[in-house]
């Protein structure tokens, strides 16, 4: 097989900007991505949909933290790789804030904090937004033009969302996907796919912890394993992530920033994956939210400016929910557009190959066409770059633990 070795040849590419620190290698090229011949199931069963597939790009698990847990795991933080990362920041210039602390029950811990002066930016605890300190990506929020509903999902890729990847193909609509870096190693396919379909992929955190109860070490480890994570699978390297339940703050922003990440949160939450979870919150009350999203698309509440609309793609219930209600969605709104075309973010990573349409070519329906190449909505392939002679289709295993995928 070619996988470990040849990753060693094809990949050190060093950093791949100026201000970018990055270190990552791929040996996928995204302009010319190509769908693994694996077989795919479209079944709403979760056990028959959730079956595991043979990866296309082998990799070493020793390079890699353990999946879903803290990004450290694994011997990462001793790393030379990640030794030699942490080193090259300026961590005097950091703001000076303490890792928050999490309660016996999971949640944050929020008395305490100055919400009125509010000197972090915490969202948790304000819905901040627009950083205090200085040399700090300040986070998008909402889609800045009139009409615009921001389409999102976060936590995939998954186990073959395919039905739902085609409704979104047959709609020729584009999504910003906030991939989660254990998910991307642990279904490739998946993320292959969300990028071959034309979609905008962002980042979410390797194990989608509270981001700002993480230790700096640990902050920078989240972020940089997915972003080298989405890079290894797909080719491209995003500028933009999103934290899990929006926790940020200065401090979490500051180490995003020496990444040459910025934050993409919301500013409508459906509540979709809290449906029959969380107390209060059922399948009625995730319709009437969406219900209240939609009139606002028609009463004037978006007439001078757009949304950001968080939603997910985690199972079958938060997709049923995105396409139950996604005709009256394009009926309200002007324009249903993925974050990056919405903000003219040509560029979404550090890779210039992949382009995206800007706003005005989007909804002059020449999105297709301003498309990156070899990322189009109608390509479909059987060989993963010019390996496919690697890709055996034959095999299916239950997927129960991420080392597995290394040693088969
Ligand atoms: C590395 O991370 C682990 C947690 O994954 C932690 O227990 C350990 O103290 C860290 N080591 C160093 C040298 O920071
Ligand atoms: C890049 O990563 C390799 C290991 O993959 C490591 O040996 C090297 O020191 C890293 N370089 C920098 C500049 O971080
Ligand atoms: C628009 O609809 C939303 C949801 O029903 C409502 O909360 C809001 O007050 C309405 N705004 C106007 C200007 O009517
Ligand atoms: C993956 O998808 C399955 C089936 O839809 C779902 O049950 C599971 O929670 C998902 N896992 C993650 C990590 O989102
Ligand atoms: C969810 O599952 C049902 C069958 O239980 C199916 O009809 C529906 O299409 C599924 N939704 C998606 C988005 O896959
Ligand atoms: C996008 O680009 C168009 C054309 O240059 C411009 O009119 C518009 O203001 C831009 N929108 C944003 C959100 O940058
Ligand atoms: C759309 O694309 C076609 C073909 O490339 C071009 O002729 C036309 O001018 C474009 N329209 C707009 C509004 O950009
Ligand atoms: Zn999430």
């Amino acid at each position: 097989m070619w996988n470990v070795q040849m990753l060693a040849l094809v990949g050190m590419v060093g950093y791949a900007a100026a201000d970018v620190k990055t270190n990552y290698t791929s040996s996928v090229d995204p302009t010319k991505l190509t769908i693994p011949n694996i077989p795919q199931t479209t079944s709403h069963d979760v056990a028959t949909q959730c079956q595991y597939y043979q990866p296309p790009v082998a990799y070493n698990p020793g390079d890699w933290p353990t999946s879903w847990q803290i990004a450290t795991s694994n011997g990462m933080n001793t790393s030379a790789e990640f030794t030699a990362l942490y080193n090259s920041i300026q961590w005097a210039n950091a703001p000076n804030i303490q890792p928050r602390q999490l309660a016996p029950t999971g949640g944050l811990v929020l008395p305490g904090y100055d919400t009125v002066n509010d000197p972090d930016c915490w969202w948790s605890a304000t819905q901040c937004t627009k950083p205090k300190h200085s040399g700090v990506n300040a986070d998008i929020v909402q889609c800045q033009e009139p009409g615009v509903w921001g389409l999102t999902f976060d936590d995939g890729p998954n186990c073959s969302h395919n039905a739902f990847y085609d409704f979104l193909k047959q709609n020729n609509q584009r999504a910003s996907m906030f991939y989660i870096g254990s998910n991307v190693m642990g279904w490739p396919y998946g993320a292959m796919r969300g990028l071959k379909d034309g979609h905008h992929l962002a980042g979410h955190t390797w194990s989608h912890k509270l981001m700002t109860t993480l230790t700096n070490q640990e902050v920078l480890a989240e972020l940089y394993y997915t972003s080298k994570a989405i890079k290894f699978v797909t080719g491209v390297t995003p500028k933009y992530w999103r934290p899990a339940q929006g926790d940020l703050d200065d401090r979490v922003r500051w180490i995003a920033s020496q990444l040459g990440l910025t934050a993409i949160l919301w500013n409508l939450d459906t509540d979709d994956w809290a449906a029959n979870t969380l107390p209060g919150v059922t399948t009625q009350s995730v319709q009437q939210n969406y219900q209240n999203f939609i009139a606002m698309g028609g009463n004037g509440s978006f007439s001078n400016i757009g949304n950001i609309v968080l939603t997910h793609e985690i199972n079958n219930m938060t997709m049923d929910f995105a396409v139950q209600n996604y005709p009256a969605i394009k009926k309200a709104y002007k324009h249903v557009l993925d974050v990056a075309t919405c903000m003219n973010i040509s560029h979404p990573y550090i890779e210039e190959s992949i382009t995206y349409p800007s706003f005005d070519q989007a909804i002059n329906q020449n999105a297709s066409t301003a498309t990156g190449s070899g990322v189009s909505p109608a390509a479909s392939g059987t060989s993963f770059g010019t390996h496919s002679a690697t890709v055996s289709a034959g095999a299916l295993f239950i997927a129960t633990v991420f080392g597995v995928l290394a040693t088969l």
